[in-house]
């Protein structure tokens, strides 16, 4: 239950500011003029991993002027650890992507388990293209050799917070990116 204290500890947690509100949305006008080019007199389907790339997704999506439907998947979170585990689907897909255009969109990309897990499950689908997008790409950590196809920043390796990404549930509603510096 929430407490005052609680409230300060969770404050304390918030490190330096890695990514500002303003470079995040720069970056994301960015991406979003890319994708345009990439998918020209076509239509997208946006597949967002949540939670984590809810933020990242609606500014992302305001962005598009082309054609473009949006579907969530879920994968298993970390919880209120900060190491990775094997995931799984939780919550999948409910609109037809067989001959759609598909783009993925994540909050990280870190070992690169989940964004594997989630191709996989895409590609089964007969999607008629599959790319992959993702805000913060922290290389130094991966596991799997994958790459996403549209990157929005390179991550140091530590352990990040805010617009979207959570520690324990936490955090997810800052608008800028911060280190978490566990207390
Ligand atoms: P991966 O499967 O190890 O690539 O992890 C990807 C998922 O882990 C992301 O979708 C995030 O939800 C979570 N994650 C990885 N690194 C961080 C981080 O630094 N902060 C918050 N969540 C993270
Ligand atoms: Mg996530």
């Amino acid at each position: 239950m929430y407490n005052v204290n609680m409230g300060e500890r969770l404050k304390k947690s918030i490190g330096s500011v890695i990514f500002t509100s303003d470079q995040i949305n720069n970056r994301i006008k960015e991406l979003a003029h890319k994708i345009e080019t990439l998918y020209q007199g076509e239509e997208v389907t946006i597949v967002a991993i949540t939670n984590g790339s809810i933020l990242f997704v609606a500014d992302l999506i305001k962005q598009l002027s082309l054609p473009t439907r949006l579907d969530c998947i879920r994968i298993s979170s970390y919880g209120a650890k900060t190491v990775s585990t094997i995931p799984s689907i939780i919550h999948d897909l409910r609109i037809d992507i067989k001959n759609h255009n598909v783009l993925i969109v994540d909050d990280i990309l870190d070992t690169g388990k989940t964004l594997q897990c989630v191709v996989d499950s895409i590609k089964r689908l007969s999607p008629k293209s599959l790319r992959t997008c993702v805000l913060l790409d922290k290389k130094e950590r991966r596991e799997v050799k994958i790459e996403a196809d549209l990157v929005g920043f390179t991550s140091p390796n530590k352990f990040v917070i805010g617009y979207g990404l959570d520690y324990n549930e936490y955090y997810r509603n800052l608008p800028y990116i911060a280190e978490f510096n566990q207390c």
